[in-house]
């Protein structure tokens, strides 16, 4: 049968096209398997000698590659014949193979120098070589070589169809040098580090499967479902580490790297019990991994960004102490932009002209946000005096440090230099140091359990709040990580901690 007389016939039935160029290209897509006809026996047949079927025959029956490329991987035929549809070599009653005709054009993928070379037969023979996938070898298209399945990088160092650009200077990790301390720290992963994290059994195949750090089991990574990745995470970062995948002396060790649980990585193992607390973002529909948007998660990704923590927005970390500037915590407050509450005008703001408006804060500027009354209970009044029935002698009336009778603790506390960051770098105080946003136990104001963080209320109805007898003493340890005892009940602390919070005498 004349292949080119036929098409019309083909098309004027509404059969659709089968020619290499359409669609999803896998041959078999394109069957038609009752009547009129059979497009795969008409184009590309397995019994064809002018049109045979490639993943069949692999042309001449020998063992080809395109098993490999297209029925295993499912590439498109255009990824190594880009445009031959539209050759003239193409369907001229002519077999496709021999020295005359180029069969193979490269897609973008596989820019120059990577080169098809044709080398006459017979046997039919020709090779690949330079190629993004295979790297510097030459590899025998029509012979029995199989390629050596090279390192992860060697492929991976280039954005693959979909698949971004994992290694190098455009990578996730630390061969991309706008990529500081991640996944892997330092330079960019091995092969069987990156096989701690990846399950490899349906490679290429388009699902990023990941292995459950302690069973192994393979999760599949559904990115319409964000939350498919906790069971992932959660596994390494808890409190026996990666117990199975881990190639490193130790289950705290699973990139043979840094050390889970050890500074500066010290929450590293106790994320999964602080997510299966009470009080967290757990409950408020977060996940780990997610663009900062809300409903998604905070982690850009699997690998590294290039914020701190593999955030996907900034976070300044150290944070320069004395100043205040909004984009130093980027990734909270431009989240908290979309819930009514927790804004930055209700952390940070005040009524202006009102009793807790007067220069305080970091540099002993003035509160910076003006709202109708103020919101956050993170907040103090020192001022009750004399005739209530708690006066100064109150446990609730602080020692009182900013000459400020009325306060925004929050605005108090932001970069004030008195935290260490990870238990070990100095820095202004940040949102971390007090708020444990994976969650807690203690149903205020998502505040570390550390803390010991509690609400009173007075007989009058006031509401204050206490750090607890015995934390004080804790706050410069983990998690909070204060430099100083500043609320320690004792000198040289300032004595207990409290803060009257209602009524809020604005
Ligand atoms: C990974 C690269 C690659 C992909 C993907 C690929 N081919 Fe090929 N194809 C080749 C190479 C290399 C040859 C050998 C060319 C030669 O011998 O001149 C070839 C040869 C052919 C031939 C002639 C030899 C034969 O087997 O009959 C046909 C027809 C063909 N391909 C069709 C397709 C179709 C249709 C698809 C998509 C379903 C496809 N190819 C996908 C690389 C590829
Ligand atoms: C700490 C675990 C971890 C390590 C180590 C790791 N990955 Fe991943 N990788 C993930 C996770 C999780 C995803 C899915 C989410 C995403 O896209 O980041 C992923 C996604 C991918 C993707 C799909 C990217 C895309 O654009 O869809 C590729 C490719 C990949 N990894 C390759 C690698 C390679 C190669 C290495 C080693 C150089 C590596 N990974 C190391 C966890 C890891
Ligand atoms: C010979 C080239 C090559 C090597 C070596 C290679 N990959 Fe891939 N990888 C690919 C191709 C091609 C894809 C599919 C890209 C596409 O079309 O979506 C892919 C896809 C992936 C994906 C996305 C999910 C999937 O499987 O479709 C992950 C994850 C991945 N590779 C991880 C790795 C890891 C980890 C290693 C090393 C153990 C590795 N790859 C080695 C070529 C390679
Ligand atoms: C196999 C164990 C393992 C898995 C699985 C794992 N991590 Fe990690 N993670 C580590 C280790 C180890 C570190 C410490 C950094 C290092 O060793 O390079 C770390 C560090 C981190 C850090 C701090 C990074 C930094 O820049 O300081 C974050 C954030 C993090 N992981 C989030 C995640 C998220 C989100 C997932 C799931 C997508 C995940 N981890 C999965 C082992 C793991
Ligand atoms: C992806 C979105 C998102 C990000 C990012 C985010 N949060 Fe939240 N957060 C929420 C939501 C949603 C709530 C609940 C709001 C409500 O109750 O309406 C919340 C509430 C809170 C609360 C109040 C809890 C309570 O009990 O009142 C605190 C504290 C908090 N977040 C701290 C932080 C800190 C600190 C950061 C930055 C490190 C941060 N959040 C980043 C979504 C986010
Ligand atoms: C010095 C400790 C401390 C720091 C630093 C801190 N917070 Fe708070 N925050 C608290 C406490 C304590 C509460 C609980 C108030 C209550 O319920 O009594 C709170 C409450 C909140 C709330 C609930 C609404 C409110 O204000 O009552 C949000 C939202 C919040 N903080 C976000 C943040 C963000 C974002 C940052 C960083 C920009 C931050 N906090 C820094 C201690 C702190």
């Amino acid at each position: 049968m004349n292949v080119r007389a036929f098409m019309p016939v083909l098309l004027a039935t509404a059969v659709f096209g089968c020619g290499p160029a359409e669609g999803p290209d896998a041959l078999t897509n394109k069957q038609v398997t009752s009547p009129p006809s059979n497009c795969n026996a008409v184009c590309h047949s397995a019994t064809s000698i002018i049109s045979p079927d490639p993943v069949i025959t692999n042309g001449s029956g020998s063992a080809g590659k395109h098993v490999a490329h297209v029925s295993d991987i499912g590439f498109d035929c255009e990824k190594c014949h880009l445009g031959y549809d539209s050759q003239i070599t193409h369907m001229n009653q002519q077999p496709e193979t021999g020295p005359a005709v180029t069969l193979v054009y490269f897609d973008s993928t596989n820019p120059p120098p990577a080169l098809w070379t044709k080398i006459q037969g017979p046997p039919r023979t020709g090779t690949c070589s330079n190629l993004a996938c295979h790297g510097t070898d030459t590899l025998d298209w029509y012979g029995t070589d199989t390629s050596s399945y090279q390192d992860c990088v060697t492929c991976h160092a280039y954005a693959i169809s979909s698949r971004r650009q994992v290694v190098g200077a455009q990578g996730d990790f630390g061969g991309n040098s706008s990529i500081a301390s991640h996944h892997v720290n330092g330079s960019d992963p091995t092969n069987a580090q990156c096989l701690v994290c990846h399950n490899q059994s349906t490679h290429t195949q388009g699902t990023v499967r990941l292995r459950h750090a302690d069973t192994g089991a393979s999760i599949v990574y559904d990115p319409a479902d964000l939350t498919s990745l906790e069971p992932f995470c959660l596994s390494c970062h808890d409190s026996n580490g990666a117990a199975l995948t881990s190639i490193g002396p130790s289950a705290f060790r699973p990139f043979a790297g840094s050390t889970l649980g050890q500074i500066p990585y010290l929450g590293g193992t106790r994320v999964a019990s602080d997510w299966g607390k009470s009080y967290g973002h757990n409950q408020k529909g977060l996940t780990c991994m997610g663009n900062g948007s809300p409903t998604t998660g905070c982690h850009a990704n699997g690998h590294g960004s290039s914020h701190v923590g593999i955030l996907a927005r900034n976070m300044t970390l150290p944070v320069p102490a004395d100043r205040y500037i909004e984009n130093d915590y980027d990734l909270c407050l431009n989240c908290h932009s979309s819930y009514t509450g927790v804004r930055k005008e209700d952390i940070f703001g005040v009524r202006f002209g009102g009793a807790y408006y007067r220069g305080y804060g970091p540099g002993f500027n003035f509160p910076p946000y003006d709202i109708p009354s103020i919101h956050t209970k993170f907040r103090d009044q020192n001022n009750r005096g004399t005739g209530y029935p708690y006066d100064n002698s109150s446990i609730y009336i602080d020692f009182w440090l900013w000459g400020a009778n009325s306060v925004n603790l929050h605005w108090v506390h932001i970069a004030l230099d008195v935290w260490n960051y990870r238990g070990a770098v100095p820095s202004g105080v940040s949102c971390t140091a007090c708020h444990n946003v994976h969650g807690t136990n203690n149903p205020y104001g998502m505040t570390h359990d550390e803390m010991g963080y509690q609400h009173y209320v007075e007989v009058n109805g006031d509401q204050y709040s206490q750090l607890n007898s015995i934390s004080p003493y804790l706050l410069d340890l983990h998690p909070m990580n204060c430099t100083f005892g500043c609320h320690k009940p004792v000198e040289p602390g300032f004595g207990q901690a409290s803060a009257w919070f209602e009524s809020a005498n604005e």
